[in-house]
C-alpha cells in the first residue's frame, strides 16, 4: 500500500450507475445528469446529491417529484452533454434527441431511449448536505434494449462501463430479499456453478 491523496478518495468509491433525472416544472421538461446516487435500503428509496446551483433543483423542490432514468454505455455523449448545459436556456430533450414519455404517477417524463425509468416522489431534502431523498413509486424497463451496460463515473471526467456480471445469489440468499433474487434487467453472464458456503446465513434465534 502507498499513501493516496485524501481529497481524491471519493474516486475510489464513486457509486454508479450515472443516472439522468427528469423534472417537469409547469410546461417545461428538463433533464440533469447525476452521479452522486445512493440506494438507501431494499425498499424503493434512493438519495441523490444536488442543490440550488442546478436549474432542476427548483422543480424538484416545487413539484416534489422526478424520474430517475438509467442510460447505457452508448449514451455517454448525451449523459455528459446533459450534465454540462442547463435547462434554464436549453430544451435538453430536443438538443440531445431524446423522447419524453408520460409516466403513470408523476408529471416528470420518462426517457424512452433509456434502459429503465423510476418514477419518484421527493420525501425529504436534507439541506445541510444537499441530499434529496426519493421514494420510487413506479418502475419501467426497456422491453428489448440494444445495450444493457451502464456507465459509472469515476469523478474525474472518466467513466467505467459495466463488465462481466458475477452471480453469488446462492451465498447471498439470506441477505437478499426474495423479490430481488431474479433480475430480468441484467441477467448474470456467469452463474455460480457449485453451492458455496453461506457466510451470511442467520443462526438460530437466541
Ligand atoms: C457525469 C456527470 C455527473 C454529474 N453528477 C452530478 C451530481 O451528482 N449532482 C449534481 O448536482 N450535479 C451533477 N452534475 C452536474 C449537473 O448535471 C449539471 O449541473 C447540469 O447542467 C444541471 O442541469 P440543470 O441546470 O438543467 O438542472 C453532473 C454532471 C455530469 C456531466
Amino acid at each position: 500500500m502507498r499513501p493516496s491523496p485524501l481529497r481524491m478518495a471519493f474516486t475510489l468509491i464513486e457509486p454508479g450507475p450515472v443516472v439522468l433525472v427528469t423534472t417537469r416544472d409547469g410546461e417545461r421538461n428538463n433533464i440533469m445528469t447525476i452521479s452522486w446516487t445512493m440506494v438507501v435500503d431494499f425498499t424503493p428509496r434512493f438519495a441523490i446529491t444536488t442543490g440550488a446551483w442546478n436549474y432542476s433543483f427548483r422543480a424538484l423542490k416545487r413539484t416534489r417529484e422526478c424520474v430517475i432514468a438509467i442510460p447505457t454505455a452508448d449514451q455517454l455523449d448525451e449523459v455528459v452533454g446533459i450534465g454540462t448545459c442547463s435547462g434554464a436556456d436549453t430544451d435538453k430533450f430536443a438538443k440531445f434527441g431524446l423522447t419524453p414519455m408520460p409516466g403513470k404517477l408523476v408529471a416528470a417524463p420518462l426517457i424512452r431511449e433509456c434502459l429503465a425509468n423510476i418514477e419518484c416522489r421527493v420525501i425529504d431534502i436534507v439541506r445541510k448536505h444537499d441530499i434529496v431523498v426519493l421514494e420510487g413509486i413506479a418502475a419501467h424497463v426497456a422491453a428489448s434494449p440494444r445495450e444493457r451496460r451502464t456507465l459509472h463515473a469515476v469523478g474525474d471526467g472518466t467513466f467505467v462501463v459495466d463488465g462481466r456480471k458475477l452471480d453469488r445469489r446462492r451465498q447471498m440468499a439470506a441477505k437478499v430479499p426474495a423479490g430481488a433474487r431474479s433480475c430480468a434487467l441484467r441477467p448474470p453472464q456467469v452463474s455460480c456453478p457449485t453451492p458455496g458456503p453461506r457466510p451470511f446465513e442467520r443462526g438460530p434465534s437466541p
